[in-house]
């Protein structure tokens, strides 16, 4: 049986979209079973629509408070049972109930290679910083911001005429690559987690996920 994925997106869903066409593969192991967003009318939405994936909305503005809305965006991801969420694009922080559903299980995908730059403007405070070599990075989700184990990460390099798009763009092409691996790894092979560290397939030994 392939592991069933719950996706969550803020936007355009690029990431998402590697993810859906890794999953054709029957060989990667997984298939995305639905896709959540904290908002209407998003591209990431729409790629889920056009693949033939469920969908579902939970807006903050939506909820009495930051806990009920957490509370339901668990309830809309645990209705599908998912083995692995991840976060692809997602720009709010998960809370208390959220992770006592799926912590240990829920992945982020960030655009720098933490512990450096974390936030919402990762490839703006590399560039802004002056780092000749910045990237993308893979962790399991915490209470922190993009402060969990890391699963994967990938390098790229920053040249010297870039911008912030250019950089963001350059870093999200290797990024979908390094999430893909990663994932169908976490699928297929199971992971570990040791302190900091995220062993992934014969690494995580007999006791993998
Ligand atoms: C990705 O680069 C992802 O790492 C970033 O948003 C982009 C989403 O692209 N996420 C964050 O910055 C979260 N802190 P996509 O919607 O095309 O997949």
């Amino acid at each position: 049986m392939p592991a069933r994925l719950v996706v969550l997106v803020s936007g355009s869903g690029t990431n998402l979209q590697a993810l859906l066409d890794a999953c054709a593969d029957p060989a990667f192991g997984a298939r995305v079973v639905a896709v959540g967003a904290d908002r209407h009318d998003v591209e990431g939405l729409a790629r889920a629509e056009r693949a033939g994936v469920p969908t579902f909305v939970r807006r903050v503005e939506d909820f009495s408070s930051r806990e009920h809305w957490d509370a339901a965006l668990a309830g809309g991801v645990g209705a599908f049972e998912p083995d692995l969420v991840v976060l692809a694009g997602f720009m709010r922080l998960v809370g208390e109930s959220f992770l006592g559903a799926f912590g240990g299980r829920t992945v982020n995908t960030h655009p720098a290679l933490s512990p450096a730059f974390p936030g919402m403007h990762g490839p703006r405070d590399a560039l802004a910083y002056g780092v000749k070599v910045t990237g993308a990075t893979l962790f399991l989700v915490d209470a922190g911001v993009d402060t969990g184990q890391i699963v994967a990460q990938t390098a790229v390099p920053v040249a010297d005429d870039d911008d912030v798009a250019s950089l963001h763009e350059r870093i999200k092409t290797a990024e979908r690559t390094m999430l893909v691996d990663a994932v169908g790894r976490m699928v297929r092979d199971g992971w570990r987690v040791e302190g900091r560290r995220v062993l992934l397939g014969a690494a995580a030994g007999p006791a993998g996920r």
